[in-house]
């Protein structure tokens, strides 16, 4: 894709940039809230030359677990590559942090399949996630989501 878009690391005490997110996250369907900072390890958002946000997405510790968290691209720019730019910042991101295998509850799993995500059973993390699922307002009616896993190779 031609770069006119341009991947940011957000720092995580940009309070105003958080709320941004949240608001950008909410308009693409996501059923979230701002972070739980204590497990957020990195946050990513994709830019235009004007500075509009494009996309969202990021590294978080579930437990012991690396995962992909929130990930959204807006309504008219997907399927143009900016999932996939945003999936790939991360998975930079949590190899240079030396992780060798990163998990993703994923509504789309598709689109994760495409990233070379595998479906995956991990009992432990499947239950305390699914805690988490049943108490969201998608949970069934539009959102089963699948655990996925990618091993990361150096
Ligand atoms: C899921 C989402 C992030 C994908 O972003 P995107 O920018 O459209 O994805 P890309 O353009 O990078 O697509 C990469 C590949 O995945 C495929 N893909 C993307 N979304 C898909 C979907 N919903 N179903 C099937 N395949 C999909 C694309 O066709 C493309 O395939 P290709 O490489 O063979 O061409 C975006 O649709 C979105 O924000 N959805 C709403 C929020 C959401 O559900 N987030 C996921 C949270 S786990």
């Amino acid at each position: 894709m031609k770069s006119k878009w341009k991947v940011d690391i957000v720092s995580l005490d940009n309070k105003p940039v958080f709320e941004e997110i949240d608001r950008f996250c909410t308009e693409a369907g996501l059923p979230f809230f701002l972070p739980i900072m204590g497990n957020l390890r990195a946050q990513f958002v994709i830019r235009d030359s004007d500075g509009k946000m494009g996309a969202a997405g990021r590294l978080e510790y579930n437990f012991e677990y690396p995962m992909v968290e929130e990930i959204a691209v807006r309504e008219d720019l997907r399927g143009s590559g900016l999932g996939t730019m945003i999936v790939s910042a991360i998975l930079d991101e949590a190899k240079k942090e030396g992780i060798k295998t990163i998990w993703v509850m994923a509504r789309e799993p598709e689109f994760f399949g495409t990233l070379g995500f595998k479906q995956t059973t991990e009992k432990k993390l499947l239950s305390m996630l699914k805690e988490e699922c049943a108490v969201c307002r998608d949970h069934i009616k539009i959102c089963n989501p699948v655990l996925m896993k990618k091993e990361l190779s150096p």
